[in-house]
């Protein structure tokens, strides 16, 4: 069965957004697997975001993801992986569809690097490195 790693952003905790994200996940008819709330540290996130290395949001992204506890899931079913990026909705929260959680819950606010309320892994390779990096135990 396909497991793909969601991460509810610092912004999304802040707003009391987890239980509407995870809400979403299991109305769809997705099994969550795996859930904990956590600080990530730089280095953490690094790993996570190594294909952004270098990239002018790099910084502000690894500042952003640190400013606050997000939430690690782990989710189960039947192509996961796409199945919730569609849930998600695109990464500019003000042209994601309504309807989708970005659509729904976020907006532009001015910020250095976009804040979108949640991450989902866009592969079955990513899935893997990024599930490997947040729950190693698993
Ligand atoms: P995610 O990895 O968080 O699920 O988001 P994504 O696939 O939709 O977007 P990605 O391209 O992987 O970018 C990762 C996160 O970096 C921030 N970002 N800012 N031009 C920008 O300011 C910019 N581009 C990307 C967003 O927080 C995005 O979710
Ligand atoms: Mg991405």
């Amino acid at each position: 069965m396909e497991r793909t790693l969601i991460l509810v952003k610092p912004d999304g905790v802040k707003r009391n957004l987890v239980g509407e994200v995870l809400s979403r996940i299991e109305s769809k008819g997705y099994a969550i697997v795996a859930l904990k709330m956590m600080s990530a540290d730089r280095e953490l996130l690094t790993r996570h975001y190594a294909e952004h290395e270098g990239k002018p949001f790099f910084e502000p992204l690894v500042e952003f993801m640190a400013s606050g506890p997000i939430v690690a899931v782990v989710a189960e079913g039947n192509r996961v992986i796409e199945g919730f990026r569609k849930l998600a909705g695109v990464t500019d929260p003000t042209l994601a569809e309504p309807g989708t959680i970005r659509g729904d819950l976020a907006r532009d606010q001015g910020t250095k690097v976009v804040q979108n309320i949640v991450h989902g892994s866009d592969s079955v390779e990513s899935s893997a490195r990024e599930i490997n990096i947040f729950f190693p135990e698993l």
